[in-house]
Parts: C-alpha cells; structure tokens; sequence
C-alpha cells in the first residue's frame, strides 16, 4: 500500500503539520457551534486539540495541515440533491475514509436522519475521535465500521453486510489518490460491489493535469493523480471486472490547491467526480 499508518511524530517535520491554528470561519464553524454546541469563543481551541490527538493516531497530511476542516461533501454541486435522495426511507449513505466523520454530521445538522449513515475507515481511532470532536457519542446513530476497503469481503460480515445492504450514496474523498492506480483498481472493485444500481459516489481528490505517479506520503512509495479521463479509464476496467457499467463526471480546478505545499504541485487540480452506476 502506498498510504502509512506508522504512528510517528517526526512525521511533523515533514512539512504536514501546521502550526496551530489562531482563527477558523466557514462551514466547520457554523458545524460545531450549531451541532456540536460548542461556545464560539472555544471553537479553535477544540479544533487544536482534535488535531492534534489525531495526528498523533494518523500522521496524514489532512490532519496535519486541517483539511478536516473543509467540509468536503458541501462543496460537491449533488450536494443538496444527495439530502433530498438521503431524506428519502431506506436510503443509505457510506463516507469511505470518513476520518472524524465531518461530512456525516453535516447531513445530519441538514436533515438527514443520521441512521441511515455509515462511516467507514480502516483507523477506528479516528472515528473514535470523531465522537469527541462532535460531541455526540450516545446521541448520533450512525455506525461506524472499522474495516479495510482492500480486504473486501474477506473480512466478513463487516463487510458482506454492506454489500447485502447496498448503498445509494457513497462520499470518497481524499482516499484514492493515497495509493497506486493498481491500488485503487482494486479498492475500487471492492467499492463498487456495494453500490445499488442509480447510485453515486461521490467525491473530491488531488488530480493533475499530467495524469500518473508522485511521490506518496510514505517514502520510496507512489501514488497515482488522474485527470478526468484516466479516472473515467480507471473505472471502465472496475466496471469489466466486476459486470457493472459506470458513467464518470469530473471537473478539475484549483480550488484548496496550494502549489507550495508540500503534498501540490503546479500540475496538482482539484478533481471532483460523480460516479454513477448505470448497469
Ligand atoms: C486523507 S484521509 C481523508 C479523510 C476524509 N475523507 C477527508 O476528506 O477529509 C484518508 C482516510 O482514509 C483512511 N484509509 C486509508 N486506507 C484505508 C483503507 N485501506 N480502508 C479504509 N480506510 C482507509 C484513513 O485512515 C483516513 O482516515
């Protein structure tokens, strides 16, 4: 795999890992204040403190630099038509890599009544963490699943689970581009095995105008970055292998790319995608 998982502090120096933040505006604000309950004047300081634990669980550069704080899923054009879908009895919502779960708790502050969303990521710590973050443990009814999205359904009923229960919305954002594209064939196999026919996953990564490998957050690993037609490819072949057909949307922009940080480059895009599965 070419994600890490080590626990390692000098991890900090690698250029991931910010120094603390002294403000914070947007969305995530509006999150913990109305959701969460948080006293404003306390906001930035909790968000400190999530981060901080969380980067010592996870070292990935989304911790470290708070990209947790962007609330991805609002960002994607569906999004007000995936509360309405999700409003709807018997729907059901997967966020694979959910990490703290952000995206989640924005549908449920929007509506969506929170049993019907799973949160899916192969560290439980980050999940677990998500609680305290939110404030909502005994409260939220989502689940939480702890399962690795390459192992599929060797795990078992974690997973065939899923699959027999089949979802309508899928939220992956920031996970492929962690791994190789042989890699991400195969998560996406696995992926879209749990997909009902019309559903979507949806979601927002690091492309790049010159589709192929960088430099992944382990040493001596890549990963790979799409354009929009290498993914629409990527999931041609997902499709073949697993008698699915599949129609791929994309933009690429620059929004959320600084070409300074340490994970970006001058070729780096913002790619959202839909991909819906029609067969
Ligand atoms: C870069 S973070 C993205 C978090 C969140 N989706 C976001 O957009 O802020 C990637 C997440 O994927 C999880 N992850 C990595 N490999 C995984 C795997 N094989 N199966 C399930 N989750 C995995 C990590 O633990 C992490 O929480």
């Amino acid at each position: 795999m070419a994600a890490t998982n080590e626990t390692s502090f000098p991890e900090r120096n690698r250029g991931w890992y910010k120094e603390d933040l002294t403000e914070i505006e947007g969305p995530i604000r509006k999150l913990l204040e109305n959701y969460s309950k948080i006293p404003p004047a306390e906001v930035v300081k909790h968000i400190n403190s999530i981060r901080e634990r969380g980067f010592a669980a996870n070292p990935y550069p989304c911790i470290g630099l708070y990209r947790f704080t962007n609330l991805t899923l609002l960002t994607h054009p569906l999004y007000d038509s995936i509360v309405e879908r999700l409003r709807a009895a018997g729907a059901t919502y997967l966020d694979v890599g959910c990490c703290f779960g952000q995206d989640l708790r924005q549908l449920v502050l929007d509506g969506v009544p929170s049993d019907r969303l799973i949160g899916l990521d192969v560290a439980g710590a980050l999940m677990d963490l998500g609680y305290e973050f939110f404030l909502d443990r005994g409260v939220l009814c989502s689940r939480f699943v702890v399962a690795d999205v390459f192992k599929g359904a060797e795990q078992g009923p974690v997973w065939t689970d899923l699959e027999k229960r089949g979802v309508d919305v899928m939220h992956c954002s920031a996970f492929f581009h962690l791994f190789t594209l042989e890699d991400q064939i195969s998560a996406a196999k696995n992926l879209a095995r749990l997909i009902k026919k019309d559903g979507v996953i949806v979601g927002r990564q690091i492309g790049s105008i010159k589709p192929g490998d960088v430099p992944a957050i382990k040493d001596q690993s890549f990963s790979y970055r799409h354009d929009v037609d290498s993914f629409n490819a990527m999931w041609k072949q997902v499709g073949e292998a697993t008698e699915t057909q599949w129609k791929v949307e994309g933009t690429m922009d620059m929004v959320g790319i600084n070409v300074n940080s340490p994970v970006e480059d001058e070729n780096s895009r913002r790619l959202l995608f839909t991909v819906t599965r029609i067969g």
